[in-house]
């Protein structure tokens, strides 16, 4: 027979005292008979719905019906179910939990800190109501299926069990020795107003770092920034800055090309773009002079790995065109630029050199910053400059007069300059990176270092 809450006549204490004694058995004995999330559902209404539930009832039957002399007495008792009943249905409901943390393990032992005590010759083996219901307490079968994971969970269940559970899922997980007893008192001792873990943010990589340095130090001198496609056509990474079909001059830019364009035109073939100089062209189709433009980006060669080669690294383009624009600017710029970025001791040498685009050129070398430009450091011969004394950097000159026709620019009213480098040589350089493959691992200890 199921308990049903008797309706007192008697208010004595002794009375009392038995018809909770009474109530108090009949909540461990349903407590014990859950065995699926279903039949605590059906509990947990049973005993504290609002309408109609047990402790309702009780309200009703014992404390609204007492005599007005007795109404003290009982009321003190009916506050002391109160915590009792819903600790008994949150108990249960921890216990069912542990049960499905413990696939198919036995939880007999396990008290639940919330579970009300139980008369000990009964804490081993518990009763199941219906056979066929299967039993997280018993372990004989995989609590997980009886147990569904639950969409809707009261509110405050769910906040007395989401630690302990996640405590217990940690320690399943990392084959860890923990005991139900233990994950609550650990949850316990967690001081959720303690500063979480701090996830570490990203930061800028070096070459990105680099590369916007390096776009500082001209944005201070008046130049605005371009940049362009990473697949270009034959026609801006190579034709209109003069390098026409067959120059040996294409040869240095190792290319990669995109595969079965053979049948268009030699000028609208795709290929990887070998430097960023296109942008240059690009942005004069765009701009009518004065122009003054950085353009940073990703470059692609057909380059074997090694220490200072990469198949795809990064370059910044310049390019300012005017009038009257002479060597004497493009020296001036770039030593400016060289002495901003290494610092002020730096000096600068230009030594003739070859592009199509440019005419005349320069490659550019500073003074060996490891040496201070002796070419002799602790008294051994300078390995970074191989005891020269200088760097070489960059490539730079005057724009091609045979460019501008590209572009429509009038070569007899209009000059210019132009200089392209590398990010990451400039960034190996500055940092004391001793691999050019260091910057493209991702390797976090590598990174780090720049935070
Ligand atoms: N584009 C050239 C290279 O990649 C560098 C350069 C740029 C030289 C601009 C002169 C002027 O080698």
């Amino acid at each position: 027979m199921p308990y049903t809450v008797p309706q007192l006549t008697d208010f004595s204490a002794a009375a009392l005292d038995d018809a909770v004694r009474e109530l108090l058995a009949a909540l461990e004995q349903e407590s014990a008979a859950v065995g699926s999330e279903n039949d605590w559902k059906a509990f947990r209404d049973r005993w504290i719905a609002r309408k109609n539930g047990i402790f309702t009832q009780i309200n009703d039957l014992w404390l609204k019906a007492a005599p007005a002399a007795k109404k003290r007495n009982v009321g003190q008792r009916v506050n002391e179910l109160k915590p009792k009943v819903e600790q008994a249905v949150n108990g249960t409901y921890a216990r069912l939990l542990s049960g499905a943390l413990f696939k198919g393990r036995s939880v007999g032992r396990a008290k639940v800190q919330d579970t009300p005590p139980r008369p000990s010759d009964e804490s081993e083996s518990v009763q199941v109501t219906s056979p066929d219901v299967p039993s997280p307490v018993r372990g004989d079968s995989d609590p997980a299926e009886a147990l569904p994971i639950v969409e809707e969970k009261p509110p405050e269940i769910n906040q007395r069990i989401a630690l302990p559970k996640a405590f217990m899922e940690w320690a399943e997980r990392t084959g860890q020795p923990l005991t139900i007893d233990e994950a609550f008192s650990k949850a316990e001792a967690v001081d959720i107003t303690l500063p979480g873990i701090r996830r570490p943010i990203g930061a800028e990589h070096p070459v990105i770092k680099t590369m916007n340095e390096m776009i500082g130090v001209f944005r201070n001198l008046g130049y605005s920034v371009e940049e362009g496609p990473e697949i270009e056509t034959d026609f801006y990474n190579f034709e209109a800055l003069n390098f026409p079909p067959n120059h040996p001059a294409r040869d240095t830019q190792d290319t990669l090309f995109i595969a079965g364009q053979e049948s268009k035109p030699l000028r609208d073939r795709l290929l990887l773009r070998t430097h960023t100089s296109p942008v240059q062209i690009r942005t004069m189709q765009k701009t009518k002079p004065p122009v003054r433009v950085v353009c940073p980006g990703k470059v692609h060669r057909n380059d074997a790995l090694d220490a200072t080669h990469s198949p795809i690294f990064h370059q910044i383009e310049g390019l300012a065109v005017d009038t009257n624009i002479t060597f004497c600017d493009l020296k001036g710029t770039l030593d400016h630029a060289m002495k901003a970025m290494f610092g002020s001791s730096v000096k600068t040498r230009f030594y003739p050199s070859f592009f199509p685009f440019t005419e005349p050129s320069a490659d550019v070398q500073i003074s060996c910053i490891f040496c201070d430009g002796k070419g002799v450091r602790d008294g051994a011969p300078c390995r970074n400059c191989k005891a020269s004394g200088w760097i070489e950097l960059l490539g730079c000159g005057m724009v091609d007069p045979n460019v501008y026709g590209f572009v429509d620019y009038d070569p007899a009213k209009v000059s210019g300059f132009a200089f392209g480098m590398g990010v990451e040589r400039i960034a190996i350089l500055k940092y004391g990176v001793d691999d050019i493959q260091l910057f493209f691992q991702g390797d976090v200890r590598f990174l780090e270092q720049f935070l």
